[in-house]
Order: structure tokens, then C-alpha cells, then sequence
């Protein structure tokens, strides 16, 4: 037998008892003769005594133990010296004195320590992730989403919903990224592609009646690497049949609250039930379409007060269709001017064409714009901002998006640096009714907003045919603390407005049947109404363990180049195998 017990559970209670462990060697310490050891294994840390005196043997075996071997000890519990106790540790009343000792395995010398939550190079933590894991840090983010999955299958469950699995090699499904391709050895010259999403196959899944689903669901997305990205993630996949954007929200938001709740009780929960905020309206207000609510500096429209302005640049940008936009920051009026560079180049990033300020100094307002408006226009805008002495009100003109983001960027560079983003407060925020149709910035083509899937509001469906660009979806989005954490929308169930969305997005009638011939089929054969959400699992964890990227609670991830170091890939296979999967290569870097 390797063990009566685990590292992480006897305490004065267990007083007397002979028990044996089996663990790793965290820590060891050789006290003039008496070596204590820290024994780990994922349940905690006990420590083991091996005194000369007690058993010579075993304290042989201890003297030639090095960190991370693999060790079996038998002996007895007894009580620490009064003082010696540990009281951050489960197991800090009790050591075992031990009368049996064995080595079940050594260990090389580990390329960084894993007792100590010393930073190590990410590439290294990767290659060795098995190591990496042992940390306390990384153990806990992985049981805190062991958890976090659990909880969610029971609450789903007691809903009545049913797990069901789709399938990984399908036919392409489209969420907006680049897909990845499994050659068909079978039938040269053809391809499965790998999910973006079940999305198609939950639908498919409400026609036949299932009408609440959901799937801890494995997605697949060849894009740019970003800390809240990875090429393959996982989404707690969700769709029901019958109901409207609030029903899908209503059971959305009782489960996350369930889960912060028990999971991160001393998390602060701002605002229940969580607000809903139109797209418009967050943009307009907080420069995102996925607003960090734990603070306030809002944005507001000058537009008005500076259309006829002599400052050009204003003044044009109104006259072109744009806005001007004005976002006051309290306090800051002593930032340096470096400071005030680096937030243009922010807004520059963003796409705007410059950042121009007012600051509020004593009697004075210093601006490197305010010698071209008028004396009316500035105390306009001072009022409209509601600045006063020691504020800076920054400036944005430009098309509606671009003004709004730039300033939304500026926004959270400024909440950054005066520490507004209280980490201890959960804020949970709905976006819906985004537009269901926006412009490539390259290509000037028009695509999805969501997926072509996704239902136009009612009251804009006649805009479909005039105006297709303003219309609006039902489509939302959950947010978390700045964060998108899930997205969804009431689909589309009936066959003809399906084929109208695929000709508004110019996908012609043969490409939409080759594509997607399987939906509009369906959509024939009693296609119930349906909609659903896919809040991302990876995102989830991550805000709930306070981790600055989703690679931190992903038991293996790929790194920032979307390339698996632990094991190696993407890596080169045997010419046989290439060639049996029919595929040349043309050029290889
Ligand atoms: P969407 O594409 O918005 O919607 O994705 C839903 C959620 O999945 C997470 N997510 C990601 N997480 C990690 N890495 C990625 N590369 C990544 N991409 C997305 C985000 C996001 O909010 N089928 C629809 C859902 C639906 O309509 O029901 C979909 O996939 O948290
Ligand atoms: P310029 O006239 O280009 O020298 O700009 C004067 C000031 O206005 C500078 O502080 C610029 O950063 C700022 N500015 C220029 N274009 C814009 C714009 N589109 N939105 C906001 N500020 C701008």
C-alpha cells in the first residue's frame, strides 16, 4: 500500500496514529542530525521527521533524498513542539516521525524550483508544464475549474438541460476566424475543418427537440494570439428552444451568480440583476462595447457645441458625418506632459488622429487647441463635461466607433494608472442590440457582426432591404470587468430570412447551398424558434483566479505563438504519413 493518508489532511486529532504517505519532497531541511521534510502531493504539505535516533535507517534514506523525489514514509503522528506550529497549513498542529523510509523515484534537479512562486520564463514553464503544474499557484487554478465545470453541469442539469457532444471534424462553421484544416486521407482533395463553435449543430439539435442543451465544448480557432485567446478553448456551449433574449439571459445571469457566489465568496458582486446596456449606449458612454463598470468617467457628445468652431478639425469632423467626443478625467491635471504623449499614442493605436486636451489648471485652462475656439466654447464644454480645477477633459473627433474607442482606450489607460479597477469587485454588465451587419476595415465587405446565423430585431427587419448596415440584432453579450466573457443571440428559424442574410452578405445561392445547404434544409422541417449563448470557460477562470491570461488555467496550453511546447508541435511527420493524408507541400519555412 503507497498510503493510508494524503499530505494534506492529518491533524491533532490523528495524534498516535501509524499512517504512511507517499508524496514528492517540496522542502528539506537538515536540523543537526534531525532532516525535516516538506512531503507534497496536490492535497497539501506534511512534514516528515527522520530522526538518527529513532529510526538510523530511514534517516539514511532522507540524507540522500534531494528536492522532488518521489518518496513512501511509514511512522507515527505525533504532536509539533509547542511554537513549532504552522497555522497556514492544514497539517501545522502534527509531524510524523517516521520508521520507514523508501525512494519510489528520483528526480533531476527541476529546471526551476517549484517551492517557490519565484517568476520563471514562460517558455520554460510551457516546456515543462508537468513541473510547472506541481506549483501550488497552477494547481489551484486547475481545481478551481475542475469546480467551476462541476457546478455548472449540476445547475444545468437540475434545468432540465442535456449534455450532448457534436462532433470535432465537421464542415466549416463560421465565427469570423481563420479555420483549421483535417485533410481526408480517404477522399483526396477534401477537408473537415475543426469547430469555431457548435454553433450549427446546436441548432440542428433544437429541430429535433432537444430543446435545452449545452456542451462543455472544445472550439478551435487559428487567429492572432492575444492574452484572452488561444487557439483551441473551451466554451460552456449553450441553446434552448422557445424563448427570447431575456429567458437566455435570466438563466445566463442566475448561473453566474451562482458560481461567483460560491466559488469567490469574497468577491463583491457591484450590480444584481446585471445592468443591460444597448451597444449604443456603451459605446457612447464608456468607449467599448464591452465596458469595465467599476468606475464611472463617462464620455459625452460635443458635437453640438463645437460645429461651427473655427478649430477645424472639429468642425470637419461633424460636417463629415463624425462627432466629437469629450471625456473628463478628475484629477490628473498635475500629469506630466509625457503622460499626456503616451495617451495619444494610445489613441493613435485606436485609430484616431490625435488627442487633443484641456487642462484644468488654477484660473487657467492649458490646451494645445483652445486659442481656435471661442471663449463660449470652452465654457460650453467645460459645463457639458462637468470639469473643474484639476481635471483633464480629453478630445475625440472622428467617425462615431473610431472617436468613441480611442477615448474608451484612454479611458482604461487612465483607470490603470489612478488604480480604479478594484480587483475585489465582480462587474457583471449585458451589451445587446449591437448592429447585425458591420464593414471589414481592409476589404470595405460587409460581414456578420455575430455569425450570419444571428436574428435581426423585429422593428428592423424592413431595414434589411433599404438600409442593412443600421440594423440592429439580438445578439448580447456578457461582460465581465472589461472583459468579454460570453456572446449569443436569438437565431433565425425560418428558411427565407435565413437565404435574405446570406444574399445581404453576398454569399450567392451557390455558395450559401454549398455552405450551408444542410441549415437551410433544416430550417424546412419545422425549425423551432431558438437561441442560445456560449460564455467561454478559459475567460471565465481566468477573471475568477485574478490571472492576467487564459493560458494560466489551461492545463496545456499553446504559447503565444499558437505552438504546443510541451510536446512539440506543430512538428514534421514521416513523408509516408503526408502522403497518405494526400497532401504536397509546397514550401516549408
Ligand atoms: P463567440 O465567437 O462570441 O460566439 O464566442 C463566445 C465566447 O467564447 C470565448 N472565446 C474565446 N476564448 C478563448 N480563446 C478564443 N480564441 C476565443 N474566442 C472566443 C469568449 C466569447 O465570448 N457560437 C457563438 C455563441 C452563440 O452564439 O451561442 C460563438 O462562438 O469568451
Ligand atoms: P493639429 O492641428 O493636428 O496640430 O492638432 C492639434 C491638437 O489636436 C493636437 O493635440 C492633436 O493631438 C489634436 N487632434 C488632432 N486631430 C484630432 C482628432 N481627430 N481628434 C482629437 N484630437 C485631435
Amino acid at each position: 500500500m503507497y498510503r493510508t493518508n494524503t499530505c494534506g489532511e492529518l491533524t491533532a486529532s490523528d495524534k498516535g496514529k501509524t499512517v504512511t504517505l507517499s508524496g514528492w519532497v517540496h522542502r528539506r531541511r537538515d536540523h543537526g542530525g534531525v532532516i525535516f521534510i516538506d512531503l507534497r502531493d496536490r492535497y497539501g504539505l506534511t512534514q516528515v521527521v527522520f530522526d538518527p535516533e529513532f529510526d538510523k535507517k530511514s534517516w539514511e534514506t532522507a540524507e540522500k533524498v534531494r528536492p522532488e523525489f518521489v518518496l513512501k514514509v511509514t511512522g507515527e503522528v505525533r504532536l509539533r513542539m509547542k511554537g513549532q506550529e504552522n497555522k497556514n497549513l492544514k497539517t501545522g498542529e502534527v509531524e510524523v516521525y517516521i520508521n520507514e523510509a523508501e525512494v519510489l523515484n528520483e528526480s533531476k534537479t527541476p529546471p526551476f524550483e517549484i517551492d517557490q512562486e519565484k517568476p520563471v520564463g514562460e517558455e520554460l514553464r510551457l516546456k515543462y508544464r508537468y513541473l510547472d503544474l506541481r506549483r501550488n499557484k497552477m494547481r489551484d487554478n486547475i481545481i478551481l475549474r475542475h469546480k467551476m465545470v462541476k457546478m455548472i453541469r449540476d445547475f444545468l442539469d437540475k434545468e432540465e438541460f442535456l449534455e450532448i457532444e457534436t462532433p470535432i471534424l465537421i464542415k466549416g462553421t463560421p465565427e469570423g476566424s481563420r479555420e483549421y484544416l483535417v485533410p481526408s486521407r480517404l477522399y483526396p482533395g477534401k477537408f473537415f475543418v475543426l469547430p469555431q463553435s457548435p454553433q450549427q449543430l446546436k441548432q440542428l439539435l433544437m429541430i429535433s427537440g432537444f430543446d435545452k442543451y449545452f456542451q462543455m465544448a472544445r472550439c478551435f480557432r487559428d487567429e492572432d494570439q492575444r492574452g484572452d485567446r488561444q487557439p483551441e478553448f473551451t466554451q460552456l456551449d449553450l441553446e434552448m428552444s422557445f424563448v427570447e433574449e431575456k429567458d437566455v439571459m435570466e438563466i445566463t445571469e442566475r448561473l453566474f451568480i451562482e458560481l461567483t457566489e460560491k466559488l469567490i465568496p469574497h468577491k463583491k458582486i457591484l450590480k444584481k440583476p446585471f445592468p443591460v446596456l444597448t451597444w449604443k449606449e456603451t459605446m457612447e458612454r464608456f468607449g467599448s462595447d464591452k465596458p469595465d463598470l467599476r468606475f464611472e468617467m463617462e464620455i459625452t457628445d460635443v458635437s453640438d457645441i463645437v460645429k461651427n468652431s473655427e478649430f477645424g478639425v472639429f468642425k470637419n469632423a461633424v460636417k463629415d458625418g463624425g462627432v466629437v467626443k469629450a471625456l473628463k478625467v478628475e484629477g490628473i491635471a498635475d500629469w506630466p506632459r509625457s503622460e499626456l504623449d503616451k495617451l495619444e499614442e494610445l489613441a493613435r493605436i485606436h485609430g484616431a488622429k490625435g488627442l487633443a486636451y484641456f487642462v484644468y489648471r488654477e484660473n487657467e485652462i492649458k490646451s494645445p487647441i483652445a486659442k481656435f475656439l471661442s471663449e463660449k466654447e470652452i465654457e460650453e464644454i467645460t459645463k457639458k463635461a462637468k470639469a473643474k480645477t484639476g481635471d483633464i477633459v480629453f478630445f475625440g473627433a472622428d467617425n462615431f466607433i473610431t472617436a468613441c474607442e480611442a477615448l474608451g482606450q484612454v479611458r482604461l489607460a487612465c483607470a490603470d494608472k489612478l488604480n480604479l479597477r478594484d480587483p475585489e469587485t465582480f462587474s457583471y454588465v449585458w451589451v445587446n442590440e449591437f448592429p447585425l451587419f458591420e464593414k471589414d476595415k481592409e476589404t470595405g465587405e460587409i460581414g456578420a457582426v455575430h455569425h450570419p446565423f444571428t436574428r435581426p430585431m423585429d422593428e428592423d427587419l424592413k431595414l434589411l432591404d433599404t438600409k442593412p448596415e443600421e440594423a440592429r440584432s439580438i445578439a448580447y453579450d456578457i461582460v465581465l470587468n472589461g472583459v468579454e466573457v460570453g456572446g449569443g443571440s436569438i437565431r433565425i428559424h425560418e428558411h427565407d430570412l435565413q437565404q435574405k442574410i446570406f444574399d445581404i452578405l453576398k454569399i450567392t445561392p451557390e455558395d450559401a447551398e454549398m455552405r450551408f445547404g444542410h441549415m437551410l434544409e433544416a430550417f424546412s422541417y419545422g425549425a423551432p424558434p431558438h437561441g442560445g449563448i456560449a460564455p467561454g470557460l478559459d475567460r471565465m477562470v481566468m477573471l475568477f483566479t485574478d490571472e492576467p491570461n487564459i493560458r494560466e488555467v489551461i492545463a496545456f496550453p499553446k504559447d503565444q505563438k499558437a505552438k504546443d511546447l510541451t510536446l512539440g508541435a506543430p512538428s514534421d511527420l514521416p513523408e509516408k504519413d503526408i502522403k497518405e493524408a494526400n497532401i504536397q507541400i509546397l514550401h516549408k519555412k
